[in-house]
């Protein structure tokens, strides 16, 4: 990065966690970050798919002797996980909370909203998506918290750190827009969302302890992705789809643009043009990324969305007489 593109969250030699990093675009991020020369802490239920991962994260490191890796089994939908995580990520890390957290693992359960046990998966995707995310942030930031508390008690000078950062991530479309097939997923979406602005806007509490929280929301990527599949043999449906987002994206490709945002220091990071188009027309009250361009955009695309909009009931409406759902 040159003089005008001041990199925002340098990596090298300091500790990241991300859930769902055992594959996927979690994966791909981590691999990246492992390339930067930063130590890699990954969180997902399959032990196996982590040492899988973790194998290649080595084999990606800039400097392998240096470098260290940690894996950690949890499931993120359970209450409370997120403060065990945290204490085994602090004590691998010699004492240190890891200085980044990139909330990666999630679901999405595509089914109409009167489907059987459309209820059950509206319950289980807010435990993964949202409360997944929120309890950890919510961990981390207490950690940071009491790590700052001690430092000033004990008079430890501490020239102004580097931010810590907070990453939360959702599609462009259930996150900024619901459409019909996904009534048991977006909300915990949307959820996320809130929560990223609050948070945003809430870490300004704390200037000693610079915070950055950003919402990554990647186009969607390949149909073959776990995080869809796990959940397409509940579906009657498919969903329809935003004009633009029909080519999926590779999850490397998606985890590079992702974290060319986050270095930018955006707070929304859309990983393609159709994401920045949708968070231009659902921008509303939420942290810009940059106050000119935002705003006329804001103006200008909520007439583009209507168009979208338009198609997609148009979707609806043919899928509804093909298959005489209603
Ligand atoms: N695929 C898409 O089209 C798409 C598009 C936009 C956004 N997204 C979102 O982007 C994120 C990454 O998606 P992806 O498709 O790249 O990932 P993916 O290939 O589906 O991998 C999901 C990762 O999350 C972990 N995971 C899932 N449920 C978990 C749980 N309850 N507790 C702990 N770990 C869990 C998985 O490991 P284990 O199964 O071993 O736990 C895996 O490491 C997700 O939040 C996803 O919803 C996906």
């Amino acid at each position: 990065m040159d003089w005008f593109n001041h990199n925002h969250m340098p990596v090298e030699g300091r500790t990241i966690l991300l859930t769902g990093g055992s594959e996927g675009t979690g994966f791909s991020a981590a691999r990246i970050f492992s390339s930067k020369g930063a130590n890699v802490i990954i969180v997902s239920r399959n032990p196996i798919k982590l040492e899988e991962a973790i194998e290649a994260l080595r084999a990606a490191a800039k400097c392998p002797r240096t470098q260290r890796f940690h894996t950690i089994e949890a499931d993120v939908a359970e209450p409370n996980y997120a403060e065990g995580v945290v204490a085994d990520a602090t004590a691998w890390n010699r004492g240190v909370p890891p200085e980044i957290v990139w909330c990666l693992a999630g679901i999405a359960t595509p089914m109409l909203w009167t489907d059987d046990g459309a209820m059950k998966a509206a319950r289980y995707n807010m435990d993964v998506n949202y409360f997944g995310s929120a309890e950890l942030s919510r961990a981390m930031m207490r950690a940071w918290l009491l790590a700052e508390q001690e430092k000033k008690r004990y008079l430890i000078p501490d020239p102004r750190p580097p931010p810590k950062h907070i990453i939360f991530t959702g599609p462009i479309t259930s996150t900024l827009v619901a459409t019909a097939g996904h009534a048991p997923h977006a909300p915990s979406r949307f959820a996320l969302r809130a929560l990223a602005d609050a948070l945003a806007m809430e870490t300004r509490l704390y200037p000693d302890l610079p915070m950055a929280v950003h919402l990554v929301l990647p186009h969607p990527a390949a149909a073959a992705a776990a995080s869809y599949d796990e959940a397409r043999p509940h579906s009657t449906i498919a969903p329809p789809q935003i004009k633009g987002a029909e080519t999926p994206q590779d999850p490397d490709d998606a985890a590079r643009a992702a974290i060319a945002g986050i270095e930018r220091g955006r707070y929304f990071v859309a990983t393609s043009w159709l994401g920045e188009l949708v968070r231009w027309g659902a921008i509303g009250g939420s942290p810009r990324n940059s106050w000119v361009v935002d705003t006329l955009m804001g103006w200008v695309v909520p007439l583009v969305m209507a168009f979208w909009m338009w198609d997609l009931r148009a979707q609806v409406a043919a899928w509804n007489q093909k298959k005489k759902v209603l």
